[in-house]
């Protein structure tokens, strides 16, 4: 017989920011719990922030293939552009930089890339381990200004923890 584990999302307060990340903090451990496939563990990620961050229009991972490129993961949302290179966009701009970034409006942002017309600001960290730097977790919103720094620091967490969770190794 098939058995299979299930993972109920709950509703969370989202009146309280800090609460509300340190909750979804929570929640991604639980669902992480167990599995280390970077692939699986990414479509995870990407579905329940999706699910549980308010007005996005997107959320996914670019992973670094080479030192000059990102290249399209899982994520939750339109059909995305495949390849951004370093340096390149929100995205490769955040490698080369190696820092997040938090566009309060995307049209002010020379070089972003509009992968959806729709999303108008974005937030974007870093994936990194022991060998540093080898993706972005990417967000996208369709309200101007959605993104302060403490959606940064919650996001920075849940990256963090995604890359806690996950093996590369084959
Ligand atoms: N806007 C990003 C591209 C990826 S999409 O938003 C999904 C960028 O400028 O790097």
């Amino acid at each position: 017989m098939w058995r299979q584990a299930t993972f109920a999302a709950k509703a969370i307060d989202t009146s309280d920011k800090a609460a509300f990340y340190r909750d979804l903090a929570a929640q991604l451990k639980a669902l992480l719990d167990g599995e280390s496939d970077s692939i699986a563990n990414a479509a995870n990620t990407a579905a329940l922030i999706f699910q549980m961050v308010p007005d996005l229009n997107w959320a996914g991972f670019y992973f670094l293939a080479s030192d000059e490129e990102l290249v399209l993961g899982p994520f939750q949302g339109k059909p995305a552009c495949v390849r951004i290179a370093v340096g390149k966009g929100v995205c490769g701009t955040a490698v080369q930089l190696g820092t997040s970034m938090l566009i309060k409006d995307v049209h002010d942002f020379p070089g972003h890339i509009a992968c959806d017309a729709d999303s108008r600001s974005e937030l974007v960290v870093l994936l990194e381990d022991d060998e540093g730097v080898f993706g972005v977790l990417d967000l996208d919103s369709p309200l101007p200004g959605r993104f302060d720094k403490e959606d940064q620091a919650g996001i920075e967490t849940l990256a963090a923890i995604y890359a806690a969770a996950s093996s590369f190794e084959d």
